[in-house]
């Protein structure tokens, strides 16, 4: 659907954001794209529909070279690639009806067909009966819902969503990303997120492309990030815990699969040491559930724990 080869971009001469990018986005896809702040996200998703121009390289969507399309290819482009933005972008002084209509309107859809689209869109996001409501009378929610349904008022094969739900509250961002997952398993959508928080990526994505300074740092499915974050982002992918002082910490993940309470407690067994549980937590993911625990072991036990871990081919890893 996207491939992305040896992509290179810069804004000044000799100063690249994006360096050497490859890696491709298939069909039916939830895709992540996440990193810190500066990292060149928005800038790499901008680069698939030809909001930016690239030095280097090549950005195919869709078998169109981006670089190659002229001014009709690139508003053809974008009628496959719907977008949606953090601030929402709507037009707050009209109705929600009307900012969903916009696009149609553009693209000189007849008027029965376009309110047809138009109301199945109110439908598929839940706003059928604030049609009428002026976009800066509605929650921050509810404006997201709006810019979703006009993302996707021309059928587009594609949604980019760059940072949508980094300006709502933890519960509407799960309301909003759990709707993004449905429009992709109903309509089959392409969905490409671009975001700074690891939850957002753990709650729809399959996979992940991380991004630091422009590089590619990991790439694969998103628990594998989990499993194991790339050096020096270990912080950027985990949250910090505080720890206990003495013995070493250590941490234990659980893929699909691995009950957690059967491997604690058969490991005590087995060995005849106990271990103090630090932290832990369980996420949701798109399919799973999936969780950690860190655990404490006294500094006596230590060999044991790490060669009975060894043994049974756990996932873990030693806290500094
Ligand atoms: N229009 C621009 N002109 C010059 N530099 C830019 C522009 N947009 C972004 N940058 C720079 O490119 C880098 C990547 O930015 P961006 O793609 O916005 O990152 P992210 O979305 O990951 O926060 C940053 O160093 C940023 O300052
Ligand atoms: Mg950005």
């Amino acid at each position: 659907m996207i491939r992305v080869r040896d992509l290179e971009k810069c804004y000044a001469p000799a100063r690249p954001v994006l360096k050497g990018l490859r890696f491709a986005i298939e069909a039916g896809e939830v895709f992540g794209i996440v990193g810190r702040s500066g990292a060149g996200k928005s800038t790499l998703l901008r680069c698939f529909n030809g909001l930016e121009t690239y030095q280097g390289g090549s950005v195919e969507v869709m078998g169109r070279q981006v670089k190659d399309l002229d001014s009709a290819g690139l508003k053809a482009l974008r009628q496959d690639m719907g977008m949606i933005f953090q601030h929402f972008s709507l037009m707050s002084r009209k109705n929600v009806y009307e900012n969903v209509a916009f696009p149609l309107h553009i693209w000189h859809t007849p008027k029965d067909r376009a309110h047809g689209r138009v109301m199945e869109l109110l439908e598929l996001v839940g706003l059928t009966e604030k049609k009428e409501e002026r976009i800066q009378n509605l929650s921050g929610g509810q404006k997201q819902r709006v810019g979703i349904a006009r993302a996707l008022a021309l059928n587009p094969k594609v949604l980019l969503c760059d940072e949508a739900t980094s300006a709502l509250d933890p519960d509407t961002t799960v309301t909003i990303l759990d709707l993004l997952l449905d429009i992709n398993r109903r309509l089959g959508i392409t969905i490409v997120v671009v975001t700074h928080q690891m939850e957002v990526v753990r709650r729809i994505c399959g996979r992940v492309l991380l991004l630091d300074g422009g590089r590619n740092v990991a790439l694969g499915g998103v628990e594998d990030l989990f499993l194991a974050p790339p050096l020096g982002l270990e912080k950027f992918v985990e949250q910090e815990f505080t720890f206990v002082p003495g013995g070493t910490n250590i941490r234990l993940m659980f893929p699909r699969s691995i009950s957690q309470q059967a491997v604690i407690t058969t490991m005590a067994r087995d060995l005849g040491v106990g271990f103090s549980i630090v932290g832990g937590r369980l996420d949701r993911y798109r399919d799973d559930v999936l969780g950690f625990l860190i655990i404490n072991v006294a500094d006596q036990d230590l060999d044991a724990v790490l060669g009975y871990m060894r043994e049974k081919h756990l996932h873990w890893k030693v806290l500094p």
